[in-house]
């Protein structure tokens, strides 16, 4: 049977015993729930190709998602920064094709993947963070130039990296919201830089901002509403969620994050996280998105490294850094497209 077909006996056998009184209602609001077409089918994953299938569309839908360019690109306006900017500005000049091997650099990359999209016809671009190695205005000015010239919709949400201007005091909160909003607010386009959605082609594309690995309350209600609406959902995230058997690196809602399993606090000269370990508002949040019937799926960066994992029937996929070229096209795709 097809993943996609409902059970039309059990439906008419449900609609019988309705008619007749013989089902109480609550029993048969379950009933009914469970005879509901699953908006969730099979996934396939070939190369950086990504398939989604769902009956909640009727004409396929094709994203592009790429993360972690790491652009460096500075001016003189930087130069009151540069004590806070060097390590980064130096960590992805040169960097190795992801396919071919040979040396490129995160600009190169930036724009083939462009030029990728609008040869692909993707609806929508998503840039999942980590597009800029620091805030520098010569940076976002470049991209934004790009992105305007493409003349596809994106949607941005920032990476901890795009914010962060190494030793600079404050809390990774304060910091966050201070140069999103300072440098990084045309990228998103008047919208929240905490969260957005935006709907095409009947799937609604959500963009949750984790870079602190954290969840705010205002972002847990927002994701509420999202999964409430019953419209197939796809998720962005920077940091991926946690998923059991993975490293802190999939920091979103792991057990272990906190101060003792924070390796690299002294060298990005940021604070510790904390001792004490996630909120609950995070830790509901990651087991809210997990069990999300609506939702095809869950796609972040952070790794740089391209992984796949399904948890409780949810695929998440990190995306390899696009400082190497690496990108995700994401299809989804109704039954007839199989
Ligand atoms: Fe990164």
């Amino acid at each position: 049977m097809s993943l996609f077909s409902t059970s039309l006996p059990r439906r008419r056998l449900l609609q019988g015993l309705l008619a007749t009184g013989a089902v109480a209602p609550a029993s048969a609001l379950l009933a009914a729930e469970a005879t509901k077409p699953a908006l969730r089918g099979s996934f396939s994953v070939d190369d950086i190709h990504v398939g989604l299938h769902t009956s909640g569309v009727e004409k396929p839908v094709k994203l592009l998602m790429l993360a972690d360019t790491h652009l460096s690109r500075d001016d003189e306006r930087g130069a009151p920064y540069r004590e806070f900017s060097a390590r980064m500005a130096k960590a992805y000049n040169h960097t190795k094709h992801f396919r071919s091997k040979e040396t490129t650099d995160p600009e190169q990359c930036f724009e083939q993947t462009l030029q990728a999209a609008q040869n692909s016809k993707v609806e929508l671009l998503v840039l999942a963070g980590d597009i800029f190695s620091f805030p520098s205005e010569a940076a976002i000015e470049w991209v934004l130039s790009r992105l305007e010239k493409s003349g596809i919709p994106w949607l941005y949400t920032a990476g901890n990296h795009d914010w962060h201007y190494e030793g600079q005091p404050g809390t990774s909160t304060d910091l966050r919201r201070i140069w999103c909003k300072k440098r990084l607010s045309s990228l998103y386009q008047g919208g929240d830089p905490m969260m957005s959605a935006k709907q095409v082609g009947g799937v609604n594309v959500v963009l949750i901002d984790n870079s602190t690995y954290e969840i705010q309350p205002e972002q847990l209600a927002f994701f509420r509403q999202q999964a409430a609406s019953g419209v197939p959902l796809v998720l962005f995230v920077h940091i991926p969620l946690y998923v059991p058997g993975r490293p802190v690196g999939f920091g979103c809602g792991h057990p272990q994050w906190g101060a003792a399993q924070d390796k690299n606090h002294l060298i990005e000269r940021r604070p510790q996280w904390r001792t004490e370990g996630h909120s609950q508002v995070t830790l509901d949040f990651h087991r809210e998105v997990f069990a999300a019937s609506n939702l095809l799926g869950v796609f972040a960066g952070h790794t740089h490294q391209q992984t796949l994992d399904v948890w409780q029937g949810v695929p998440q996929m990190v995306v390899g850094a696009n400082a190497t070229g690496a990108h995700a096209v994401i299809e989804v795709l109704p039954p007839s497209a199989v």
